[in-house]
């Protein structure tokens, strides 16, 4: 006989508790725990014959058989980028990312466009509705199943009937076991649920991709565990309004985290963007002041990427500081630097700034961009638009080198961009480049160099 249990969750982070308390001593959240009734039982398995494995032995290392890793190429090549490759064989991947910002059409559009058998199980649409989603993308396709389940046992069920290659799952959070009685998106159902899929996983090397939300505050929601269950975590982001979208590895246990993919959002779903830093520059005929081009790097792919500032005089005693795509503090600092340092008198100006093409950066190189923008707008000279910047700036005004320069230089180069203004201290050992390279070491220098 089944024996029911209760547990209290914080819905928050996942701590559990023996009882209700109106804080979480582990994350200081108040007003988060709740009650989850889990229904206890023996077999909990995705398949209950497995459970007659034997223990595994120990192994010394160097007798350990390696075979290769066997990666399944989802012909979509930006998410093979991201991967290292292609699906690692039983892995388990978790993409999170704002609502409506195209988890699931990415994911749709991967199942349809991968040579292999792929169940789709949706607890969120219709059957129809993803057929009308696949008929917007224009890919025919007869090898994807697709299914509008959110019970995890009959899930399995329709599994072992067709024998995918691939499963995906949207999401997550609409998910519900059996065994446990709390409704689907708590965390011990989220929990529960994943490790079922995880066993699966491994037992039958079949890749699971899963759709999660985020909360609020950007993070995936449900148990941090979650993502330490899993072997890849990918989070999509983007502006809503903006089509651009950005794909990025916050963990990977196959490849590397730097790389990232970049897709536009079009009426006929995702376009991979191959070439993204002709895209990111806006088309303008002339010279405007307030634009400056930034040659960085988002992970190992070099994107030059514009920023945009404002300055003018400050409507209210309080000057307005407001910054879309950089760190507001950042800014603040930098302006703070110009200040102080160089004397540009910066403290009674309202300072807005964007980086073009709705896409976020936090790479320091874009430091130096970012206060000759402020400073062609300050002074209302435009920057000719064949100059580029990759420099990183010290709360001294000091102009710091920034890594992997020569890459920056090249793509710069390759767009045909005449100068690019990096810091002296960067070490540069090819010499024969067509495009001019100006070391510069103080802020002062970038001023006289641009506008004197
Ligand atoms: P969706 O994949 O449903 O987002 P998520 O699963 O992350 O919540 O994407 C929804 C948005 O994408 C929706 O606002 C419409 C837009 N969209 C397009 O612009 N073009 C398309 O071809 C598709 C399928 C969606
Ligand atoms: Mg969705």
């Amino acid at each position: 006989m089944a024996k029911t249990n209760t547990t209290f969750f914080c819905q928050n982070c996942g701590t559990q508790y023996a009882k209700w308390l109106g804080q979480c001593k582990s994350c200081n959240e108040w007003n988060t725990i709740a009650e989850e009734i889990i229904l206890k039982e023996e077999k909990r398995n995705w398949k209950q014959t497995s459970e007659t494995k034997k223990a595994n032995k120990a192994l010394k290392i160097n007798e350990i058989s390696i075979d290769k890793e066997d990666r399944i190429s989802t012909n979509n090549n930006e998410f093979n980028r991201v991967l290292g490759g292609g699906l690692v064989k039983g892995s388990m991947l978790l993409l999170g990312g704002e609502p409506g910002i195209g988890k699931s059409t990415l994911l749709l559009q991967i199942a349809l466009k991968i040579p292999k058998k792929v169940l789709y199980v949706s607890g969120e649409e219709s059957q129809s509705q993803i057929k009308m989603r696949a008929e917007r993308l224009q890919i025919t396709n007869t090898n994807c199943l697709i299914l509008t389940e959110t019970n995890t046992q009959n899930i399995f069920k329709i599994i072992e009937d067709v024998n995918p290659d691939v499963v995906v799952i949207d999401s997550i959070q609409t998910l519900h076991t059996e065994y446990i009685e709390a409704s689907p998106g708590s965390i011990s159902q989220i929990r529960e649920t994943t490790s079922e899929l995880i066993k699966f996983a491994k037992e039958t090397a079949t890749p699971v991709l899963l759709i999660g939300h985020i909360t609020k505050d950007g993070a995936i929601a449900g148990p941090k565990i979650l993502e330490h269950m899993v072997d890849v975590v990918l989070q999509f982001e983007g502006d809503r309004n903006h089509t651009y979208r950005i794909l990025r590895a916050n963990k990977n246990r196959f490849g590397s985290t730097a790389e990232l993919g970049i897709y536009e959002m079009q009426n006929i779903g995702l376009r991979e963007v191959e070439n993204p830093s002709e895209i990111l520059i806006s088309q303008k005929e002339d010279d405007l002041s307030g634009t400056a081009i930034a040659a960085t790097l988002e992970g190992m792919r070099p994107l030059m990427i514009e920023v945009q500032a404002l300055v003018s005089t400050a409507v209210y005693g309080t000057p307005q500081r407001s910054s879309t795509g950089y760190d507001i503090k950042r800014l603040n600092m930098l302006l703070a630097v110009l200040e102080k340092r160089a004397g540009f008198r910066l403290g009674a100006k309202d300072v807005f700034l964007n980086i073009a093409g709705g896409i976020k950066v936090d790479d320091p190189a874009i430091d130096l961009a970012v206060i000759s923008a402020i400073l062609s707008s300050n002074e209302d000279v435009a920057i000719p638009q064949d100059f580029c910047f990759a420099a990183e700036i010290g709360l001294a005004g000091e102009i710091r080198p920034v890594n992997r320069v020569e890459q920056r230089i090249l793509e710069a180069e390759k767009l045909g961009f005449t100068k690019i203004f990096i810091s002296k201290f960067n070490k540069i050992s090819k010499i024969n480049h067509n495009i001019k390279i100006i070391k510069v070491t103080k802020v002062e220098d970038i001023f006289s160099n641009l506008f004197a």
